[in-house]
């Protein structure tokens, strides 16, 4: 049964109460966190987002008989005075430890049903189960946690760009298609049959336009939406800190960011050592195999080639000879491998797609997986990976970036293994100099490697023509121990060579003009140069949480299936609302 709150006014949140205030009157609101009946004494947990405090019963039947009633998850108001607790009882693990209250009253606000899992506990809960019933596992103080840091990352992102003179406006939900290279999610228009809305995959062509506007520095922390599959690190709908600023260079984007990094990470307490390093994606892709390398760790892919250019290993020189490469990289301490250990790890290449993996160790004589190389040829690719005699050399050959990324998975393979990737320690990289373009087989066409919007190198931009594969672009990464936390660009500011960049994607003029011809026009109209960034609030806050998920640091996340357990969406719709829609479902 439910008493009413009647004039029960909190006075202290359940983690509020010290020493300072034994022999107060409290009054405390919450849920019957934990309760334990120890015959003419009763203890109970209070319990709401701010903490847990002790509340006592004793020498009062009336109240005895209301503390018998509770269970777990009760919503329960308590009035009563603060007392310090016998020497004994002290529980230094809880900020409220030192007291308790000793119950005047308590209230049963409501009753509540069996929780399906443990609130006080972090039992083991299918995550399927934890969906479902969101509300209760939003209890639990992981992610009572996770959410409050996510809203103090982001209200430190407010201030730190307020302050520097960056106006947060909001663009549209309903709006027409950006191509940030995923599916769409549309809206049927009622008032126009057979027209959509599509929802934003992200606000570029807006923040585009607001540069046009002259609003010079913009800012939005923004839900995209994007249809495409769902991983650890991926959600149909997401966070993004995006950002667009005038007369942008690379230089100044990376001045804005660095420092809001330092911001973002001092809510945890930790510091960011500035510059954040930089590094090539030619050179991110031979070094790390990888567009977002792990940096927490080294294990880094060195080229071998010439010491097999003329060696005696014929698989390896042939190879060489055809234009491919020999990379391989250290694992450090790696000699202590035993052979069955290191045929698991071939195994585990081989799956990875690795048509083989050769192994050198060093020692005396150093030993391989091929008996036909040469001492000689075994220390000199010893040594140009750099191996020391407690490492294990291992080695690929083939197409160099193909080697490189089979390397690159290997090496995050063996990081895990061998805990080389400390869960306490922050990597930030910027990556530069993308790509522009990239060539789908499929369908036999260019594509833009981040969108179309973004510049060209000044000195390639020749090669958007002449050399498309070879043009890089002003755009880049910012990458976190591995995750792409933040992608952007100097974007194209003249509306000739943004046509010049949509014929270059097979994009005709009149599709232009159909998809974008607001935005060419818009262009034509005095644009600054301007560019920007737009950062993963999810992927960034998880990291900070621990987390290797970013369903943690979400409050109502979907599952790797697009569904969301709880209010069960999608769901069917009835055929009136169908109908006003102009829409007819296919059986
Ligand atoms: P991009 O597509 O790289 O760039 O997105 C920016 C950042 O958003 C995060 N992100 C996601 N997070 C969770 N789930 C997803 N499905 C998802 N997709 C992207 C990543 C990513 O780095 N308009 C450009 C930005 C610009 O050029 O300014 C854009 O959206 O952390």
């Amino acid at each position: 049964m439910a008493e009413p709150l009647g004039n029960l006014t909190r006075t202290h949140t359940c983690g509020a109460l010290r020493a300072d205030d034994v022999g107060a009157e409290v009054v405390l609101l919450g849920w019957a966190h934990r309760i334990r009946d120890l015959g003419g004494v009763t203890f109970i947990d209070i319990r709401d987002r701010a903490g847990i405090s002790q509340v006592v019963v004793r020498e009062n039947e009336a109240l005895m008989g209301v503390a018998k009633r509770l269970r777990s998850e009760f919503v329960i108001g308590v009035s009563g005075v603060v007392q310090r607790r016998s020497e004994d009882t002290i529980n230094p693990k809880l900020a409220t430890g030192e007291v308790e209250v000793l119950s005047r009253d308590i209230r049963i606000l409501n009753e509540a049903k069996t929780p399906p899992f443990q609130i006080a506990e972090d039992s083991p809960v299918s995550e399927d189960v934890r969906l479902k019933y969101r509300y209760l596992d939003l209890r639990r103080p992981r992610l009572q946690y996770n959410m409050s840091l996510r809203h103090r990352v982001t209200m430190a992102v407010r201030k730190y760009f307020d302050a520097n003179g960056f106006l947060e406006i909001e663009t549209p939900v309903l709006t027409k298609s950006t191509p940030e290279g995923a599916r769409d999610f549309l809206v049927p228009s009622r008032i126009h049959p057979g027209e959509f809305y599509a929802l934003p995959q992200s606000p570029q062509i807006f923040k585009q336009i607001l540069m046009i506007s002259g609003m010079d520095r913009y800012f939005q922390i923004v839900k995209c939406f994007r249809d495409e599959d769902q991983r650890a690190d991926r959600q149909l709908e997401f966070t993004q800190i995006d950002v667009e600023m005038s007369f942008a260079r690379p230089e100044l984007v990376y001045g804005l960011i660095e420092p809001l990094m330092q911001t973002i990470l001092k809510e945890i307490g930790r510091d960011v050592a500035l510059p954040i390093r930089r590094m090539r994606y030619a050179d991110a892709i031979a070094k790390y195999g990888s567009d977002k390398p792990d940096l927490r760790f080294g294990l880094e892919i060195r080229d071998l080639s010439e010491v097999f250019r003329d060696s005696e290993f014929r698989v390896f020189k042939q190879i060489v000879a055809d234009g491919g490469v020999v990379r391989g990289f250290a694992v450090t301490a790696g000699n202590r491998y035993t052979r069955s250990q290191i045929d698991v790890l071939v195994d585990q290449a081989k799956q990875m797609g690795f048509s083989g993996l050769i192994w050198v160790r060093p020692g005396e004589p150093p030993t391989s997986s091929v008996k036909a190389l040469t001492e000689a040829t075994l220390r000199a690719a010893l040594e140009r990976a750099g191996a020391s005699k407690d490492d294990l050399l291992l080695m690929a050959a083939g197409p160099a970036d193909n080697t490189s990324k089979l390397l690159g998975q290997l090496r995050l393979a063996i990081a895990k293994k061998e805990n080389l990737a400390g869960p306490d320690s922050f990597e930030f990289l910027w990556v530069t100099e993308f790509p522009l373009l990239e060539y789908h087989e499929e369908d036999g066409r260019w594509y833009s490697m981040h969108h179309p919007f973004t510049s060209p190198l000044d000195e390639d931009i020749d090669k958007v023509d002449n050399d498309p594969g070879a043009a890089r672009a002003k755009a880049y990464d910012l990458v976190l121990n591995g995750s792409e936390i933040g992608g952007g660009s100097i974007r194209i500011h003249d509306a000739a060579l943004q046509s010049r960049m949509f014929q270059r994607l097979g994009i005709s003029d009149e599709e232009a003009k159909l998809r974008f011809g607001f935005f060419l026009e818009a262009l034509a109209y005095g644009t600054p140069p301007h560019g920007g960034i737009a950062l993963g609030v999810d992927r960034i806050v998880a990291i900070l949480c621990g987390e290797s998920s970013i369903r943690e640091v979400i409050a109502f996340p979907k599952t790797a299936n697009a569904v969301d357990l709880m209010s069960d969406a999608p769901s069917p719709v009835d055929a009136k609302q169908l109908k006003e829609l102009h829409l007819k479902v296919q059986p």
